[in-house]
């Protein structure tokens, strides 16, 4: 297994070039006061940082729990995303609650904690949503700002499309107006081709009704299956640490400091009725003169709003913490994109699985990619992705509204492994392997991340509720019979042998539903837990400008603030947010300082 061969990665002696000044200890901090202070250094908090120290008046501090990227080989290695976690020492390691809905199965929950957040542990898949995910995050909170054709100024600050790893002609696999040059992450296609490819898109030839071929997955038009995109520059991972964290170190006016886990927000006085937020425990106090923003991702922020006293004034009393702001929804209505690994054997030893199991392999893999950055460590999970619907006349919708963002969004997603792409279950000790691993995209489950002790260091409990609704259970159900379909097509006459464990042998919904409950996972995009919401709505932790409700100095930049879960692997519609988020605050910065010039 791969894990076996990794440990000499992790100790190899190989070390990335040095990227400026960093703090590793709170305690040697110089500075106390800042304009800013930014908790966590993920997807979105590399980007607020960037943005803001771009303007020289304006003083940073980014504070991260975690340990520096620098120097973490396998990090860079895009295949070898698959051992970055769970359970290392760049994962916070959180655990579920059991799921009833996963037979009451804990399962465990990666988030990075590193330089870079989760998007230096991720797999690198980049899309950014559909464009009905970000007018329906607009119609929701009565902002057009964010809706899709707005945000595509974010999205060009954010992309820069590049060459994938080997080079090939990219001439029919994507649309080239979509995609912007200029941005900060690195992006591109598919840099190593697997036996999969051709099958893939002879089926989408031969099945072009029920799995049509899209030209492009990033332009907003989701529906089909084409040519996955990923954050990959030459062969190497592109995170928010190497793209927007890299430029911006050794600005005099930002200083970053890793090794810090924030513990608690406190009250620094209030504006009019209601509290300021404005002072951050990291080991010394850091005071902002503006604001604080929280971007400790779906689960590090909820935790924090309610170790400070924000949340529901019932549940925190419970745990020991005294309510500041009474708000019952911090850290409810999660929302996740549950994974459904459906994997065959097949007839071809050209998978990854050989390369993982075999050490002759693994080392050549790791020789080439060190020579000049091609072969199978360039690439990533997979090179084609489908987002897919449930016919019109399924009968589900008797019962349920469709909870897709639009007619034009998409119900799962197939992604396609050439390999065993199960990532809780190791793959057996022989054989090949092709995975058509499902993602609930539009699911109906609404989960929790709730404080268990006023003790920020006691991890707080993750309970997604996974499969607790019949739409979720009833489209995970159809996507196996789809996905069946699917390998029926003639491009997989003799490729594939036959599905692994009870995958093979269910034939009745009763079974499918058995088996879904008994393997069903996560692919790690939770979203929601300080969710947006209209001004003066009932419900909601943030404003539309992400300022969180009832409290002043304090906003919200993450994953946590999306109301829904997009159409999308998570990390480019975070980039896009946190793009704005930024915008939003440089302009209040402009206007704070105009009222005093
Ligand atoms: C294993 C895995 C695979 C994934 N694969 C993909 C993929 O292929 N494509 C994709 O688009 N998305 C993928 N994702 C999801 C994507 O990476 C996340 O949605 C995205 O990074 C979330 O951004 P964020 O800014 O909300 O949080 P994060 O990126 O998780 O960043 C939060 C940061 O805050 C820090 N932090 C938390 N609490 C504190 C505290 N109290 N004090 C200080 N710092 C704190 C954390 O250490 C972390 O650095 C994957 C995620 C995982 C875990
Ligand atoms: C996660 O587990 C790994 C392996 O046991 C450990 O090294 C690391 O410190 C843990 N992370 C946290 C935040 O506890
Ligand atoms: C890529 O392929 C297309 C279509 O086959 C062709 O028109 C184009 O010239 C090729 N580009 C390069 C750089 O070879
Ligand atoms: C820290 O304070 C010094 C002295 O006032 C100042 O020059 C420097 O820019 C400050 N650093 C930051 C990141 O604000
Ligand atoms: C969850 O979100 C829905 C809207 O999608 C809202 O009606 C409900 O009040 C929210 N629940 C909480 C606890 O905030
Ligand atoms: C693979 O490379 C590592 C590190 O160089 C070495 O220790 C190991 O012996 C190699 N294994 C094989 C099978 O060549
Ligand atoms: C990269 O190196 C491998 C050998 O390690 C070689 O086979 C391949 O042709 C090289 N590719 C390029 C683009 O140089
Ligand atoms: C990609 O990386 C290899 C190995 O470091 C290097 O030789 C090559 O010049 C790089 N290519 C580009 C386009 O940066
Ligand atoms: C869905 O997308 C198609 C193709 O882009 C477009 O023609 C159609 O108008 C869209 N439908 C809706 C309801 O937006």
């Amino acid at each position: 297994m791969i894990a076996s061969l990794l440990p000499w990665v992790f100790a190899s002696a190989f070390v990335l070039p040095s990227l400026g000044k960093l703090y590793h200890n709170p305690s040697k901090l110089v500075n106390t006061t800042y304009d800013y202070i930014i908790v966590g250094a993920g997807a979105a908090g590399a980007v607020v940082a960037a943005r803001l120290s771009e303007d020289p008046r304006i003083s940073v501090l980014l504070v991260e729990a975690g340990i520096s990227n620098e120097g973490i080989v396998p990090a860079t290695i895009p295949l070898l995303s698959l051992s970055l976690t769970p359970n290392t020492i760049l994962d916070w390691n959180f655990t579920t609650t059991p799921q009833p809905g996963l037979n009451n199965r804990a399962i465990s929950y990666p988030r990075g904690r590193v330089l870079g957040g989760s998007t230096s542990v991720n797999y690198m898949v980049y899309m950014r949503g559909s464009a009905e995910d970000f007018d329906r995050y607009a119609s929701v909170t009565g902002d057009s700002g964010w809706n899709w054709k707005n945000m595509q100024q974010y999205a060009k600050k954010n992309e820069k499309l590049v060459a994938p790893a080997d080079s090939h002609n990219m001439t029919g696999e994507y649309i080239p107006s979509l995609h912007s040059t200029s941005g900060a992450i690195s992006v591109s296609l598919s840099g190593n081709p697997t036996p999969l490819d051709s099958r893939v898109i002879a089926t989408t030839q031969e099945f072009s009704s029920e799995f049509p071929f899209n030209p492009d997955l990033v332009g907003g038009n989701i529906l089909g299956i084409g040519w996955a995109f990923a954050s990959i520059d030459n062969g190497t991972r592109s995170s928010s640490a190497t793209g927007y964290l890299s430029p911006a170190y050794g600005r005099p006016n930002l200083d970053i400091v890793i090794n810090a886990q924030a513990t608690k927000l406190e009250e620094t006085g209030n504006f009019g009725t209601i509290p300021s937020f404005r002072r951050v425990l990291v080991a010394e106090n850091a005071g902002a003169r503006h604001e604080i923003i929280l971007s400790s991702g779906a689960f590090g922020t909820p935790a924090l709003l309610q170790l400070s006293g924000i949340g529901d004034s019932t549940e925190l009393r419970a745990v020991g913490v005294a309510p500041v702001v009474h708000n019952p929804s911090v850290g409810k209505n999660m929302s996740d994109h549950a994974l459904l690994p459906n994997v065959w054997n097949v007839n071809n030893p050209d998978t990854y699985d050989s390369i993982f199991r075999n050490p002759d392999l693994f080392n050549a893999s790791m020789a080439q990619w060190i020579n000049n950055r091609t072969g199978a460590f360039a690439s990533n999970i997979a090179n084609q992705i489908g987002w897919m619907r449930l016919p019109e006349s399924a009968s589900i919708f008797r019962t349920v509204p469709d909870p897709a963002a639009g007619p034009n969004s998409s119900h799962f997603e197939m992604i396609f492994g050439n390999f065993w792409l199960n990532p809780t279950t190791p793959a057996p000790p022989a054989g090949n392997f092709m995975s058509i691993t499902i993602a609930l995209i539009s699911p109906t489950s609404r989960g929790s991340v709730q404080i268990s002790s006023s003790n920020p260091f006691i991890k707080p409990l993750v309970d997604p509720k996974f499969l607790s609704t019949n739409f979720d259970i009833f489209t995970l159900v159809e996507s196996v019979k789809i996905s069946k379909r699917f390998l029926t097509a003639k491009a997989w006459k003799g490729y594939v042998r036959s599905g692994v464990g009870e995958l093979e042998t269910v034939k009745t919904d009763a079974e499918i539903e058995a088996y879904v409950r008994k393997v069903t996972n996560t692919i790690w995009h939770p979203v929601g837990t300080a969710m947006m919401s209209a001004k003066g709505a009932s419900y909601g932790v943030v404003d539309p400008d992400l300022k969180v409700k009832g409290v002043d100095g304090l906003r919200v930049i993450d994953g946590s603030v999306l109301p829904f879960v997009p159409n999308a692997h998570t990390q480019g519609p975070i980039y896009l947010i946190a793009e704005r988020g930024a915008d939003l605050i440089k302009k209040d910065f402009q206007a704070a300082i105009c009222l005093t010039c």
